[in-house]
């Protein structure tokens, strides 16, 4: 275990089948004010919505509603929540949906309060927030992104065809999360799986890099099997308690900042897939897929010793007789075999890029060092091309 690092986390989680009655624990702790963040009306339709206004109003709050929050939440509603938080004084960001309403509200929590445009401020600029933040509170519907135990905040840019992330401070973190995996139940399979992917893939990023022996990747690898285990599970029997828990407690661990600890960790999935979105407003996890295996199928080389160590682990091959290429290469087809009995998108084309765009999106991949091999821009178009 090298590095010096410091871990802490302020985010209280309320997990399980009663965890929305905490809500009523919660509430008191802030202002009267409560915005409503929600998304396109899934919480309407399987009853959540009228769940949570029932406890808001039992507790004296003045509900302003904030739905139509889209997946891959864009900038001019960043815009518009932030306008919402100021004509209505809101003390407390109630999002209700997946990643994209919890990313969202973190985004407007830092910008009620400071008068620079946001996107230029933390998307372009990077900076910290220097004003006062409103306290985000999340009730998640849709486990993969990990926002509601992190600082993650991704907003999407369709004018500047950008899509960025920004990891804030433990101060902009949602002061409380509850999460009921029973309200996961309703989403389509297609959203469940790329949830799922999108898990997986957290936990490959930071697993994929550095080369001493660290307790992280140890816990990553347990984790990749639960999700593994329980992902096939869910496929088979989507209202399996068991299955969809442990997908939505595994969902929080692959992104909460533990096991990062001591790892450089990598993140060029997802730049690729961020930068691909950006062109395709496709769904995160199945820009993820398309392009995993060219992405991993090229860095193996240089990372040979843990993806060796990823087959033996995690997919149990048999090592006996065979090269440490010869491992690796089937740890990698076995991923690849889940991920197609999963039903993930394993190419760009079916995600509706085309040869055209693939310029476009490597000039909006953010190339980041950590990893086990730094890209350059050749090599990023080249993965690209190979992803299509
Ligand atoms: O909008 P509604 O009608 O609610 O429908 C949503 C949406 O269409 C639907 N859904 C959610 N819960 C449901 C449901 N439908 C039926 N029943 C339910 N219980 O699912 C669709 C997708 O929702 P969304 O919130 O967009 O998905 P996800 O949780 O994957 O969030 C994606 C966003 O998070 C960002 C992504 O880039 C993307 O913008 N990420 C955030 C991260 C972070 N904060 O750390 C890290 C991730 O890597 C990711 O980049
Ligand atoms: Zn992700």
């Amino acid at each position: 275990m090298l590095g010096n690092f410091s871990y802490h986390n302020p985010t209280k989680l309320y997990f399980g089948k009663n965890a929305l009655d905490y809500l009523n624990d919660e509430l008191p702790k802030y202002g009267k004010n409560v915005q409503l963040i929600y998304g396109g009306g899934s919480i309407k339709k399987n009853g959540i919505y009228d769940k949570v206004v029932e406890i808001l109003k039992q507790n004296g709050k003045n509900v302003i509603d904030d739905g139509g929050v889209m997946p891959n939440p864009t900038v001019e509603k960043l815009r518009d929540g932030v306008r919402i938080a100021r004509e209505n004084k809101t003390d407390l960001l109630l999002a209700v949906g997946g990643g994209s309403c919890c990313d969202y509200a973190k985004a407007v929590s830092v910008s009620v309060n400071c008068d620079e445009d946001a996107w230029e401020k933390y998307y372009v600029r990077f900076e910290n927030p220097d004003c006062e933040i409103v306290p985000v509170g999340c009730i998640l519907t849709m486990a993969g992104t990990g926002s509601e135990m992190n600082g993650g905040s991704v907003i999407t840019n369709h004018q500047a065809k950008l899509k960025i992330g920004h990891v804030f401070g433990d101060d902009v973190m949602p002061k409380f999360s509850i999460l009921n995996p029973e309200f996961t139940f309703s989403l389509p399979k297609r959203q469940m799986v790329a949830g799922i992917y999108d898990i997986f893939n957290h936990i490959c990023e930071q697993y994929f890099s550095g080369d001493d022996d660290n307790t992280s990747d140890y816990l990553a690898e347990a984790l990749m099997k639960s999700v593994i285990k329980s992902s096939l599970t869910a496929i088979e029997n989507p209202e399996n308690y068991e299955a969809r828990s442990n997908i939505m407690w595994t969902a929080t661990w692959a992104l909460n900042t533990l096991i990062s600890r001591g790892k450089t960790t990598d993140w060029m999935v997802h730049m690729l897939g961020q930068a691909t979105g950006a062109y395709t407003d496709a769904t995160h996890g199945m820009t993820l897929s398309a392009v995993s295996l060219p992405y991993y199928k090229f860095i193996c080389p240089y990372g040979l010793p843990k993806f060796v160590r990823f087959a033996k682990e995690v997919w149990n091959v048999d090592t006996t007789g065979k090269s440490d290429e010869e491992i690796a290469s089937e740890g990698l087809s076995r991923m690849e075999n889940w991920m197609k009995t999963l039903g993930l998108a394993m190419n760009l084309r079916e995600l509706g890029a085309t040869e055209d765009m693939i310029e476009g999106i490597a000039d909006a991949t953010i190339i980041l060092q950590g990893g086990y091999k730094v890209l350059n821009r050749d090599e990023v178009v080249s993965i690209l091309k190979a992803s299509l």
